[in-house]
């Protein structure tokens, strides 16, 4: 006999990132699903580089258990890169975590109580919404524009919840899925509007590095780094992004008294991160081997955005729109209204080829009338001949 399950197991759903990775892992699919890196651009000469240059003791060290708040030097590094994106960690506290996905966790679970309201994007990152249900928590989504997160609707949420809000989690850097990058002036708004206010605010930042333009790179300024305001803001990244999301490797930056509670979680969780990827870590960033290896992803990345684009303009019919993408993985297709997202699908898939349904990504689990297409993973030459399939799906269901 089986005894029933937690009622926080009760409450999980069956995800849609299991099923995304299982489709986006299909060899025989043109996948744009998974939010993946390039597995072809992934570091393996400048893996195989530092960790041939570690001495045994170094290797043994990588081979151990290690503190919960991560591996010194990889402390001291992650504290010197943020430093060089303005962050001040004078302080602050920082923790190396399992993934930027364990660093929300941590945030959800020290601050969520079953019933809290947590606010959210609206679209937003399937695993932070996963990961604050879990708790327990309500999640509430407001809409976006080009610019972030709309200011007087999330004003006008929070007033008319009813019940508190702890937490706002946002991803203000080449949007996962929105595609989009916040304006300079509503990151300002945003801190003005939560000014005074009794809310964390979680900024998740794993895509900043991955602009197309070096033009842009002044819009990826966190609002960690600004300073003249009250706001309490929990600080994530990772280096699933910039160096291979198999290093399992993410950071959290936030007062001491947070992290302090992070700290304690995290024991319970998994002790540490893995000791072995940090010190390979530690070395990327001591040998400055990231700036030459972002050089080269940014001009991929750039690339593969481009055709999908081109795909776009020439090959999507009249009132679908999309985000022009300006860095990061993603663009996010507007269908028209009356359009379901999973008949497109349905489509797509039969023709060979995948992407994630817009529900997959709303707070309650509803709209569907947007799609999210990852260029990120899919080699240059497959990329036209699955956007032929993806639009034409989309044409398919075009009411006459
Ligand atoms: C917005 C966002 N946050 C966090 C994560 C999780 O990153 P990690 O692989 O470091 O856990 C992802 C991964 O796709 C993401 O898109």
């Amino acid at each position: 006999m089986l005894p029933p399950f937690s009622q926080s197991a009760q409450g999980m759903r069956s995800s849609e990132i299991r099923r995304i990775m299982k489709l986006a892992g299909d060899p025989s699919l043109i996948s744009f699903a998974g939010g993946s890196p390039g597995t072809s651009l992934l570091p393996v000469d400048i893996v195989d580089e530092l960790y041939g240059a570690l001495s045994t003791r170094a290797k043994r060290t990588a081979l151990q258990y290690g503190a919960t708040d991560g591996y010194p030097p990889l402390i001291a590094e992650i504290g010197r890169y943020l430093g060089s994106k303005g962050i001040n960690t004078d302080g602050q506290g920082l923790i190396v975590t399992t993934g930027a996905q364990q660093a929300i966790n941590l945030v959800a679970k020290v601050f969520a109580d079953p019933g809290d309201a947590v606010v959210t994007e609206y679209p937003s990152f399937i695993g932070a919404l996963a990961a604050f249900k879990s708790y327990g928590a309500e999640t509430v989504g407001v809409p976006m524009d080009g610019n972030g997160i709309i200011i007087p609707d999330l004003l006008k949420t929070l007033d008319k919840l009813g019940k508190r809000a702890k937490l706002l989690y946002v991803t203000p850097y080449f949007h996962n899925p929105a595609g989009i990058i916040y304006g300079e002036r509503r990151k300002r708004e945003l801190l003005d509007a939560l000014s005074g206010r009794d809310i964390i605010l979680l900024e998740d930042d794993p895509y900043g590095e991955l602009y197309f333009d070096a033009a842009d790179k002044p819009l990826t300024a966190t609002m960690k780094s600004m300073s003249n305001h009250d706001v309490n803001i929990c600080y994530t990244g990772s280096f699933a992004k910039i160096f291979g999301p198999g290093m399992r490797l993410g950071w959290l930056c936030a007062t001491p008294e947070i992290i302090d509670k992070c700290q304690l979680a995290k024991q319970s969780m998994d002790a540490c991160s893995p000791t072995f990827t940090q010190v390979l870590a530690a070395e990327f960033l001591s040998k400055d081997k990231m700036p030459g290896y972002l050089e080269g992803l940014r001009v991929a990345y750039r690339r593969r955005a481009g055709i999908m684009t081109n795909s776009l303009k020439e090959l999507m019919p009249e009132g679908v729109g999309w985000t022009p993408p300006r860095g990061g993985f993603y663009i996010w297709v507007t269908l028209p209204p009356y359009m379901d997202a999973s008949e497109v699908f349905q489509k797509a898939f039969e023709g060979g080829t995948a992407f994630v349904i817009g529900s997959a990504f709303d707070p309650a689990g509803e709209k569907n009338d947007c799609l999210r297409l990852a260029f990120s993973n899919t080699p240059v030459e497959d990329i036209e001949r699955g956007m032929e399939v993806v639009c034409g799906a989309v044409k398919a269901c075009v009411r006459k």
